[in-house]
């Protein structure tokens, strides 16, 4: 990183302040009421009123915060066009991970927030909208949940972890999960499906799960929480060598990360559309 870079502290405060803000008005709008209001790539994949309005005020504070940097948004895309002096900060926002489980009122629904600097994640905060609670890290710096900080799960034996993932929207694409599924769940503890892939890997850096693993997720749903996860401890990578990414997303302990691997390759759980 540069010199000139800013301080992955200094991009974690804000991140903090402006997440928080958020995440009081996707409350304030729920207790006002909810509903769909559009749907994106499948008829089940939902954006409310508030997705939009916490993606907009977190732009427009962040624009007063730091007014040379890009952010990537889950609902409209690339925002900023001035390219900042020195190190090109990007921040990468998902105003509402969980968005079903906001529409039905499941407390498992978030803010996320990562700051990237010339390409590499270095400040992530996810806070439930609902609980309050709030995982935060910094790149080095360490993970933290609430203050406390992040080592993970100590299990080492993959036939006793409680394994979480999720699904896409599109049909074929979670019967394909769900085929992959059916390869694993005899082969660990038990599965668990939140809802919420930011608090997923949240979930998996203070070890309330063991491992993560999902297929199809974007660079929103999983900038802060990765952070969140490596931070704590864990190996967060894609299969064979990959990066973490659209094709698969795995987060587990060390202990744990070449079995899941090595039974996700068998599973093809990268593979399918
Ligand atoms: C979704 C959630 C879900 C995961 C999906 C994501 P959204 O994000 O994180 O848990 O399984 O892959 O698309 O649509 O609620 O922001």
């Amino acid at each position: 990183m540069k010199d000139t870079a800013p301080k992955p502290q200094d991009l974690l405060e804000i991140a903090v302040r402006v997440a928080r803000d958020g995440a009081a008005t996707a409350r304030r709008m729920r207790a006002e009421g909810v509903s769909a209001v559009a749907t994106k790539s499948t008829a089940t994949d939902v954006v409310t009123a508030a997705d939009r309005a916490v993606e907009r005020q977190v732009i427009a504070d962040l624009r007063v915060a730091r007014p040379g940097d890009t952010v990537l948004g889950e609902e409209y895309g690339v925002s900023g066009d001035r390219p900042a002096a020195g190190a090109a900060v990007r921040w990468i926002l998902d105003p509402i991970d969980g968005t079903v489980n906001y529409l039905y009122g499941l407390p498992n629904y978030a803010v996320s927030l990562a700051a990237e600097v010339d390409g590499v994640v270095v400040a992530g905060v996810v806070r439930n909208i609902a609980t309050g609670t709030e995982w935060t890290a910094t790149l080095g710096g360490g993970a933290y949940r609430d203050g406390h900080r992040l080592h993970g799960s100590a299990e080492t034996d993959l036939a006793q972890a409680l394994v979480g993932t999720g699904f896409g929207y599109d049909p074929a694409r979670r019967l394909h999960q769900a085929r992959v599924l059916l390869g694993l769940i005899a082969r660990v503890r038990d599965i668990r499906r939140a809802g919420a892939a930011a608090i997923d890997l949240c979930l998996a850096a203070e070890g309330a799960i063991d491992a993560y693993y999902e297929k199809g997720l974007n660079a929103w749903d999983q900038a802060a929480g990765g952070l969140v996860a490596t931070e704590a401890g864990l190996v967060l990578g894609g299969l064979k060598g990959q990066p973490a990414g659209p094709d698969l997303v795995v987060a587990a302990p060390p202990a744990l990360f070449g079995p899941l691997h090595d039974l996700l390759v068998e599973l093809d759980a990268a593979g399918g559309p």
